[in-house]
């Protein structure tokens, strides 16, 4: 199958052929990082990461992938303030640069549509790391590549995404890749503020997925195989007042594992506030640490693929 140059959006891996070819060479990644043959691969080759919101997996994950594969990397700290957009450059000219020193340019930007916006203009592969309350497809990779290490499927299982689910923008894409799944069942709980937004909704139900939306966590934890939790997006909110309405609304503790299945899992994109208590990370099935870890195997596939390095 050609590889993407860009990733930008999800739906680019709908194909399941496509899916199935990527995470087995972020299988072949994990395997060989686990034994110490990592391949130099990304020697000679530099990534750019452009950061205009604060992140720590993924910023790193990729940064650490690009250099455990013989790589290296520039990258800005905090690029709204720190590279020429104070100055008031634009998103184009700011690609159409580094592009140029470059040789694939992972974006995080607070703009849905930014992302695809920067591959309009760059020299070289750009790769979305999240584009406001868009689309954050690499994380939802790594959320694949963990249901199935941890299911040993993708399908045939019922999910329930947990909390804000208006402004997250991983189980946004997460939707959308689901929709390729056979038989996924989708519990939305969230408050009634933050309910996931009708377009999801809307491409759920073209595909013919099954999903319902629901207010209480207790039901959807006895039924859920997969229960993957998030953090109020407290940058996305207009204003305080309407963030310190809902922040807290729910805590996965020791009483919601004690309604699971015996063989869920409870996964979280991270970073976590207080979502959920800190007693439940000893519990087997807290697959979140593990999760963020995949993110480096996911990533080094990601970038061989979009730099067609055998
Ligand atoms: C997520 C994001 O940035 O959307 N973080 C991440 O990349 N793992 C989730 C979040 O910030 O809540």
């Amino acid at each position: 199958m050609e590889a993407l140059r860009h990733v930008i959006d999800i739906r680019q891996f709908r194909e399941p052929e496509r899916l199935e070819e990527f995470l087995e060479s972020a299988a072949e990644m994990e395997r060989h990082a686990r034994q110490g043959t990592l391949p130099q691969i990304m020697k000679g080759r530099i990534l750019a990461a452009l950061f205009y919101e604060p992140s720590t997996r993924t910023k790193f994950s990729f940064e650490s992938a690009m250099i455990r594969l013989g790589g290296e990397v520039i990258d800005t700290e905090s690029a709204a303030q720190f590279s020429s957009a104070a100055k008031g450059e634009s998103l184009p000219d700011t690609v159409r640069i580094v592009g140029r020193y470059a040789d694939v340019i992972v974006i995080r930007h607070p703009e849905e549509g930014s992302a695809e916006l920067a591959a309009r203009y760059s020299p070289v592969p750009v790769i979305n790391a999240g584009d406001g309350a868009g689309q954050h497809p690499t994380q939802t990779l790594l959320d694949a590549y963990t249901i199935r290490k941890e299911l040993g499927r993708l399908d045939n299982f019922t999910i329930a995404m947990v909390g804000d689910l208006k402004h997250g923008r991983t189980v946004r894409s997460l939707c959308y890749l689901l929709a390729c799944s056979k038989n996924v069942k989708i519990i939305f709980v969230s408050p009634d503020s933050l309910r996931m937004k009708d377009d999801i909704k809307q491409y759920l139900t073209e595909k013919g997925v099954e999903f319902n939306e629901t207010g209480r966590l207790e039901d959807a934890a006895r039924q859920a195989d997969i229960l993957y939790v998030t953090r109020v997006q407290k940058e996305r909110f207009a204003s305080l007042k309407d963030y310190n309405k809902v922040k807290g609304c729910y805590v996965i503790g020791r009483e919601t594992l004690g309604l699971m299945k015996k063989d869920a899992i409870v996964m979280h994109p991270l970073p976590r506030v207080d979502e959920i208590s800190p007693d439940v990370d000893s519990d087997p099935r807290a697959a979140y640490f593990r999760q963020a870890e995949n993110g480096l195997f996911v990533r080094m596939a990601l970038l061989k693929m979009v730099l067609g390095v055998a």
